[in-house]
């Protein structure tokens, strides 16, 4: 069994992670989360809401996750969020193309179909599944589509990522936050991607839980206002130029951006918080990287993306958050298609005296000229900057899609003295997207361990154990209340601790089944950080043992306090 086969077999025993639909034989790229891996899942979901809500102050939306056509119109998903597509000729199984031929080119990613018929040709490629003949690669559009209301209702389709909703209430958000940039929103939610053949189990889902913040900047203010307190974060780093494919450096975040490895402080910001998000809940830092993407990998709509990548035993290095550069693309494709202002008017801090230049159409010439047209060719006239005039010939404006020629003697302009005392910009979006499930995959094979201890202290016999080492902050049981035997004078005290400790907010179980070593063994393996012990000594002196996961270490303490002290431990 590798690492991955041994961290779904303890899933899928204890109630972490399931597959969908099992009852009827499962489909891949779906899962279910059982009991501890729902509660795994909502932990690191607001680990995510105290980074970004609480402490940055991007408030949280939520909007639906199905959308309308238009949406994925502007946004450039209808046309170009596809993958393509190879079809077996002989027992029709579907692959991804880049996939069937990666172990026969470098960057098989990055081809176009035809060069991927190419390779399959050239290098004889067949199906994995059956051996048989492959069709042509073409495009295969990733979104689920849908109807909304019966009959000839709209056109819908389930979201490919939460950002568009943000995108969508941009006007509402901006007056929310007094048009004052920046400022950004977050939404954590379910996306859907169709994906071709998800082969690698909970990494590549067909259903799955984003958490996305996106931060409206000014694009001339690439300055982070808190950088300063990032700055010294060490982080492995490949920019795309980098050597060899994925060869990680390590540089702090404030010389990667001085030294123009990160273009500007925004992304490299963002970088560093999401180390330390990432670090903060358990990911080893060695086995952490962040990679720029080349050119020809970049999502449509950013011009640069760095992506988290953790090393994982069976998938090598896997892309858990992008963070991209993703300039005004979406506002400005949502702006052209709803025929919406999603722009902001920012003032300066103090006005700016300026000349401006002003055309002046002579409507006494243009009027006999151009007749029935003269008022239009008079406002395109007006839009025009100094350099279209000063050219000496005539001057060419386009009305009602046609070029038309204006003699320069129908045109007079000034120069003008003003105070500017703001501007309009569409404002840049810096978007941090996390894939949790991904993320909490990772969490879970880097806290797991087996090893061999000592069956009882000081004792010469050995057995080995599986453990999840979780922080305290993430691990789904918090503590296991067991009495030593199950006898009334002991379960009696161990259920007043178990309701104490409910009451401060702590996730308790109380486990009295199978001896103490079988039940110290069963909290190690879903990660409990603290088990409680209620032996005959508590009802003397009303102290009980606190056992700790790692070190399997006990310390006794007094029944008074507690709570407290685990709350502590716990919460840090
Ligand atoms: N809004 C930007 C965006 O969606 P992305 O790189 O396509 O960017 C962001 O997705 C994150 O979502 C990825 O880094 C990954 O963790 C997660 N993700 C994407 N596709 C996924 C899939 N099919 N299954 C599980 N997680 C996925």
């Amino acid at each position: 069994m590798d690492r991955y086969e041994q961290v779904i077999e303890l899933a899928k025993r204890r109630g972490f992670l399931w597959n969908s639909f099992e009852l009827y034989g499962g489909v891949a790229g779906f899962y279910d989360y059982g009991p501890l891996g729902c509660t795994l899942k909502r932990r690191i979901e607001n680990m995510w809401r105290e980074f970004y809500v609480i402490n940055e102050g991007f408030m949280e939306i939520e909007t639906p996750t199905i959308g309308i056509e238009d949406v994925f119109m502007a946004s450039g998903h209808i046309s170009g969020f596809s993958d393509p597509l190879c079809e077996c000729l002989e027992c029709g199984e579907a692959f991804r193309a880049d996939h069937l031929v990666e172990n026969h080119v470098e960057l098989a990613d990055a081809l176009t179909n035809t060069e991927l018929d190419n390779v399959i040709h050239d290098k004889d490629v067949t199906c994995p599944e059956c051996g048989g003949n492959l069709g042509c690669a073409y495009e295969f559009n990733l979104m689920f589509k849908t109807g909304i209301g019966p009959g000839n209702g709209r056109e819908g389709y389930m979201r490919p990522e939460t950002a568009q909703g943000i995108f969508i209430d941009f006007q509402r958000l901006a007056r929310y936050y007094r048009e004052k940039l920046p400022f950004g929103a977050t939404q954590i939610g379910k996306s859907f991607r169709n994906e071709i053949s998800p082969r690698q189990g909970v990494i590549r889902l067909r259903e799955f839980t984003q958490a996305e913040a996106e931060i409206f900047i000014n694009p001339k203010h690439k300055k982070h206002p808190e950088f300063q307190k990032v700055a010294d974060t060490l982080i492995s780093i490949c920019p795309s130029d980098c050597k060899e494919m994925g060869t990680a450096e390590k540089i702090t975040v404030g010389q990667a951006v001085e030294d123009g490895i990160i273009a500007h402080e925004f992304l490299g910001y963002h970088i560093a918080l999401t180390h330390s998000f990432l670090t903060g809940i358990g990911i080893r830092p060695d086995d952490l990287r962040f990679r720029q993407h080349k050119k020809d990998e970049m999502a449509h709509y950013a011009i640069d993306c760095w992506d988290a990548e953790i090393r994982t035993d069976r998938f090598g290095w896997i892309e858990t958050v992008g963070i991209a550069d993703r300039t005004d693309y979406d506002l400005k494709a949502h702006s052209k298609i709803s025929k919406q202002d999603l722009s902001v008017y920012i003032e300066y801090d103090e006005p700016v005296i300026s000349t401006r230049f002003a055309v002046k159409p002579d409507m006494g010439k243009i009027g006999p000229v151009f007749k029935g047209k003269a008022k239009q060719v008079a406002e395109a006239l007006k839009d025009l900057d100094r350099e279209d005039i000063d050219t000496g010939d005539d001057i060419k404006v386009v009305v009602d899609g046609d070029e038309v020629s204006v003699p320069r003697d129908m045109v007079n302009f000034t120069e003008e003295t003003v105070k500017i005392s703001g501007e309009t910009v569409v404002p840049h979006v810096i978007e941090p997207s996390y894939g949790i499930d991904r993320i909490l995959y990772c969490t879970m094979e880097h806290a797991f361990e087996e090893e061999t201890v000592p069956v009882k202290e000081r004792d010469e016999s050995e057995e080995s154990r599986t453990v999840l080492r979780f922080k305290p902050e993430i691990a789904p049981i918090q503590i296991a209340v067991l009495p030593l035997l199950t006898r009334n004078e002991l379960i009696t005290p161990a259920k007043k601790i178990v309701n104490s400790l409910k009451r401060k907010g702590l996730m308790v179980v109380y486990d009295d089944s199978g001896t103490i070593g079988r039940r110290y063994r069963r909290n190690d393996e879903i990660g409990t950080p603290y088990s409680i012990t209620i032996d005959y000594q508590t009802l003397e002196d009303s102290t009980v043992t606190i056992r700790d996961r790692d070190s399997m270490k006990q310390i006794r303490s007094t029944m008074d306090g507690l709570e407290e002290l685990l709350y502590g431990l716990i919460h840090g």
